[in-house]
């Protein structure tokens, strides 16, 4: 009977690895399926905004991603200026989720220029070198 049950503990033990595995990415990990791709929606609106209102949507959309991503970077790390660039990519992601739905390319122009000054304030900081 334990031979029987010892295969499905196993199989458990393994799923709820790779459940922790998934809970925590590795802040590279975070840039790279979150903060840029979603980001560069925002970044790109100088080149290109939104036509259609499916286009507006799609921006905001990111931009509430972008705002869950930067909380959760945020509490990946104890120090107190982490936090705060954190907490302010947050807020900028908010700012500019409000100006996606108003269609106001300006405010959203402006948001992407401080949202990228608090990308390369961090990384000024954080980067390993
Ligand atoms: C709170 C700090 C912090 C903020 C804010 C932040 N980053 Fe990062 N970022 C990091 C750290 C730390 C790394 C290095 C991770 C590593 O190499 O382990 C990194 C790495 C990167 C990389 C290199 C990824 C790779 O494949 O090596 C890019 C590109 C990047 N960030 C883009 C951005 C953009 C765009 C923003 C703003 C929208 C941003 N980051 C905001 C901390 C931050």
């Amino acid at each position: 009977m334990e031979k029987f049950l010892a295969i499905p503990a196993a199989l458990v033990s393994l799923g709820m690895l790779s459940v922790a595995l998934a809970q925590a990415p590795s802040v590279k990990e975070l840039m790279r399926t979150d903060i840029i791709p979603n980001s560069d929606r925002l970044f790109a609106t100088g080149d290109r905004a939104p036509r259609t209102p499916q286009e507006w949507i799609a921006l905001q959309t990111s931009l509430d991603a972008l705002n869950r991503s930067a909380m959760r970077l945020r509490s990946m790390n104890t120090n107190v200026d982490w936090q705060g660039y954190g907490t302010t990519l947050s807020e900028l992601a908010a700012q500019a989720s409000t100006a996606a739905r108003d269609q106001n390319l300006e405010t959203l122009l402006d948001i992407g220029d401080k949202a990228y000054e608090t990308c390369e304030g961090c990384h000024k900081h954080y980067l390993p070198k």
